[in-house]
């Protein structure tokens, strides 16, 4: 009996333990920020007193939502189930309900200010004589956000006796995902669509009310689902109840359905031999037509349009402008109270190289600014936050003040298109407000971007806020858990601009890991350092991510900017570097924006350092700001941003065993990964103006990598020489060695001939799609490592996208060692190697 009980007493106490560390069981990233886990009973005190009833005045869908978020969220958190009740309250309990209704209840209750649409409020007052805590809001979704704020404050260990009243910033926030029909995803970098495949609406929405939760905690009110480069058949009448379907998941959330229309639609698909947006049978196919989806999904939000941009069909088919394209969809959907939004992303991509005077990033100014006061009133210009593509670094896009008689929406984009596709960690909200704290100094006063875009400066009825997000059916989202902090950021921005990036990564890293102020203050670090340093290695000075333009926009590839139509260039010559976009002798972008703002960047001296060379054609001996020439700050800057990413390696390491260890595995692959090819970028781009511009490194460190074999100067067998297109790609001049035929095993050894010692032995490869090649790595006869090259990277062929450091850390070399690296490829993946590089590790 006595040996039962001791039994049972360890197992329950074994039971205790694994209930008490509960955050750190293993997670994968699905839950994103709401995992609601389990609070330390210490940290439960705080919430003893919490009433055990909830009272939910009403029973639309999404109050039913705020009531199950409710009850789920403070399980999760107290391990308590509150009782739902429908009237009363009869004792004291969490009451929600919009104001008109609580004021039914109780005419006494009162708010301090009037809600904006979607604001809230968290209080505590006497309801029909109880003492409740009160989540209200002017309409059942500023409710369900309340519910959302209150559940955060918990899992953030916040006290609950406040009075806070929160109201957006701005009505309209929405996400744009440019899923395809057949499942694939635009510059989608976690997985297949969560909406579509097979050209089909998917059968299991689940993932798509999952997210319509997620992005309803964050306050987004608005989902475009469907890719701006639209598909002509997305309103066709077979489609439309698919896409009911859809906005019954979202609709709970509060999240209103969008989709991406072709202005052509009316030719191509509707059966009517023109789409001149001035012809009337035009305007009946499109009132037609949203008469049609209405019926359907009578809470449809609107459309999102992209013409005569990048290949798509537009108004200037017929002679016609932008205002006139937008205003037959806008009135067309005004009965219905939906909204178009129209993007200022239109230009030319067939601008000519050799004109000095030829720049895309006028494009939008010149374009819209005519229009301006042309567009209907529920036509939002929805305009990117720099005038070119979510670059590394853009200034605030003219246009913003250049419109003031029309509505308009920041569009930033969450998918990190140009930012490292989420396999590096970029955390972009100090990006975004870099340009929402903006000063357009319009009339001389001050204007910033964020208090346009909220529809405050010119007094604009709509505006706010899009986010391209491209979440995917991968189990956490984006791909990249840290990722997840744009998303989050990109939501509590829109909602309010004021926070800062810090509070914004503090209260994310809180939610998705928890509250161990080491965890906190290290997650943050990482992400609030993240874009900088990203910045550092990818596109310093405003030259914007120099990466392949023509292609996956991925790795390094510098010279892709040059000599093409696309107008993303930097005009690298052998003596100087950047755009002249001054009035004086540039390309007159700088004439766009106010005066003031004019007096910054028209001349060089006035520039900020971090966008000289957007704004300015400089030679690379031009002393910054800084002190240092533009050339030497290019060197330096490539070699601190590589280095920041072994730190960030080494800062999480520090965080083993204070976060469930699926997550710490996975982030720390992820952030290995980012800085093998952070030297990757370093080495392209610092050889690349080294080679034009023939100026040395001061350090000496640019084209010189002791310890460095390039694999083409290897013994090789069976693996032959191959020279990538973007020379930069690789190391020694482009040159690698690959095995190309399937299957087949090939070597390159070399011999040791350096001091005896501890060494970590880097080898460079790629990791090309088509095919898992494996490797394997010999000293003498003993076999250290093997690996299989299974990642998901673009690229058929070895380029700097695909390029990947395998570190081998600790390997005891002696003179006259042999090492051996063998490939073995695999259908098209030709196991290629670029070189192998020995660090001696220091005792
Ligand atoms: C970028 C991106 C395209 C996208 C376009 C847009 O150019 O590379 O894939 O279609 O932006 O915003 O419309």
């Amino acid at each position: 009996m006595f040996i039962y009980r001791a039994v049972l007493f360890f197992f329950v106490l074994f039971l205790l333990c694994n209930l008490i560390s509960l955050p750190l069981v293993a997670e994968n990233g699905e839950a994103g920020w709401l995992r609601y886990g389990r609070l330390e009973p210490q940290d439960a005190e705080l919430y003893q007193s919490l009433p055990a009833t909830t009272v939910v005045l009403g029973d639309s869908l999404v109050l039913k939502s705020s009531q199950s978020e409710l009850v789920r969220g403070v399980r999760g958190m107290l391990g308590r189930t509150l009782r739902i009740q429908a009237n009363g309250p009869t004792e004291a309990a969490i009451v929600i309900g919009t104001v008109e209704q609580i004021n039914k209840l109780e005419p006494r209750f009162q708010i301090p200010e009037k809600f904006q649409p979607d604001g809230y409020l968290l209080t505590r007052g006497v309801i029909k004589g109880k003492d409740c805590i009160v989540i209200t809001g002017a309409t059942d979704r500023g409710v369900l956000y309340g519910v959302f704020g209150f559940l955060s404050r918990i899992a953030q260990h916040k006290t609950l006796s406040v009075n806070d009243l929160q109201q957006p910033s701005a009505p309209v926030r929405w996400v744009n995902e440019w899923d395809n029909l057949d499942g694939s995803i635009e510059r989608g970098y976690a997985g297949k669509s969560i909406f579509f495949e097979n050209r089909k609406v998917r059968d299991d929405l689940t993932r798509v009310s999952e997210y319509g939760r997620l992005l309803a905690s964050i306050g987004i009110n608005g989902c475009d689902v469907s890719n701006v480069n639209a598909d002509l058949h997305i309103l066709d009448p077979d489609f439309i109840p698919q896409l009911a379907r859809i906005a019954n998941a979202l609709r709970p959330w509060g999240v209103q359905l969008g989709v991406a229309v072709n202005v052509s639609m009316p030719k191509q698909v509707g059966g009517l031999d023109t789409f001149d947006p001035l012809d009337p049978k035009v305007s009946k196919w499109w009132n037609e037509k949203f008469d049609e989806v209405y019926r359907q999904i009578p809470d449809f939000g609107g459309v999102v349009v992209k013409a005569d941009s990048e290949g798509q069909l537009g108004p200037s088919v017929y002679k016609r402008n932008p205002a006139e394209a937008a205003n037959v969809i806008a009135k067309a959907l005004q009965p219905h109270h939906g909204i178009v939004f129209y993007r200022a992303f239109v230009y030319d991509h067939h601008l000519d190289f050799n004109n000095l005077k030829a720049d895309r990033a006028r494009a939008a100014y010149d374009i819209f600014h005519r229009l301006d006061g042309k567009f209907e009133d529920n036509v939002i210009i929805q305009i990117k936050n720099g005038p070119i593509d979510f670059q590394v670094r853009e200034p605030a896009s003219p246009l913003f003040a250049g419109l003031q008689k029309s509505n308009v929406a920041i569009e930033v984009q969450v998918a990190q298109e140009y930012l490292g596709q989420q396999r590096h960690t970029v955390f972009i909200v100090p990006m975004w407000k870099e340009v929402l704290d903006f000063d357009m100094h319009v009339d001389g006063k001050r204007t910033p971007v964020k208090d346009i875009v909220a529809g405050k400066s010119f007094n604009r009825p709509a505006g706010g806020y899009v986010g391209v997000t491209n979440v995917g059916l991968d189990t956490n989202w984006l791909g990249n858990h840290l990722a997840m902090a744009n998303l989050y950021g990109f939501g509590r921005m829109a909602w309010n601009p004021e926070l800062s990036s810090q509070t914004i990564a503090d209260e994310w890293t809180r939610l998705t890991f928890n509250n161990d102020p080491q965890v906190v203050q290290t997650v943050t670090n990482i992400q609030l350092e993240s874009w900088p340093t990203y910045e550092s290695y990818t596109g310093v000075l405003g030259l914007q991510t120099l990466t392949n333009i023509t292609g996956p926009h991925y790795g390094p590839a510098p010279e892709s900017q040059e000599n093409n139509g696309w107008g993303q260039w930097i005009r690298a010559e052998k003596d100087a570097v950047g755009m002249d976009r001054s009035v004086a002798t540039g390309t007159g972008y700088v004439g766009q924006y106010s005066p003031d703002v004019q007096k910054m960047y028209e001349t060089a001296a006035n520039t900020p350092d971090d966008l000289i060379l957007f704004f300015h054609h400089l030679p690379y001996t031009y002393k910054l700001r800084n002190g240092k020439t533009v050339i030497q700050t290019i060197y330096d800057s490539h070699y601190a941003g590589a280095e920041k990413t072994q730190d960030f390696v080494a800062q999480w390491k520090g965080l083993r065993g204070r976060i469930d260890d699926e997550r710490y595995h996975d982030v720390l692959a992820q952030l290995k990964y980012q800085s093998g090819h952070a030297i990757v970028w370093r080495d392209a781009i610092n050889d690349w103006f080294h080679k034009i511009s023939g100026i040395a490194d001061e350090q000496g460190r640019v084209g010189n990598h002791p310890g460095r074999t390039e694999a083409e100067s290897m013994q090789l067998n069976g693996y032959t020489p191959f020279e990538l297109k973007s020379w930069e790609g690789a190391s020694g001049g482009g040159k690698v060695v690959q095995c190309v035929e399937p299957a087949k095993s090939c070597t390159a050894t070399m011999k040791f001939d350096g001091a005896p010692g501890w060494y970590e032995v880097d080898v460079e490869y790629f990791d090309v799609m088509g095919g898992d090649a494996k490797f394997r790595v010999s000293v003498g006869d003993q076999l250290v490592e093997e690996w299989t090259a299974d990642r998901q990277l673009p690229g058929r062929e070895p380029t700097a996208d695909s390029s990947v450091r395998k570190r081998i850390k600790g390997l005891a070399l002696r003179k006259g060692d042999v090492i051996k690296i063998e490939g073995i490829s695999n259908q098209r993946d030709p196991a290629a190697l670029d070189y192998v590089e020995l660090i001696p590790l220091e005792q």
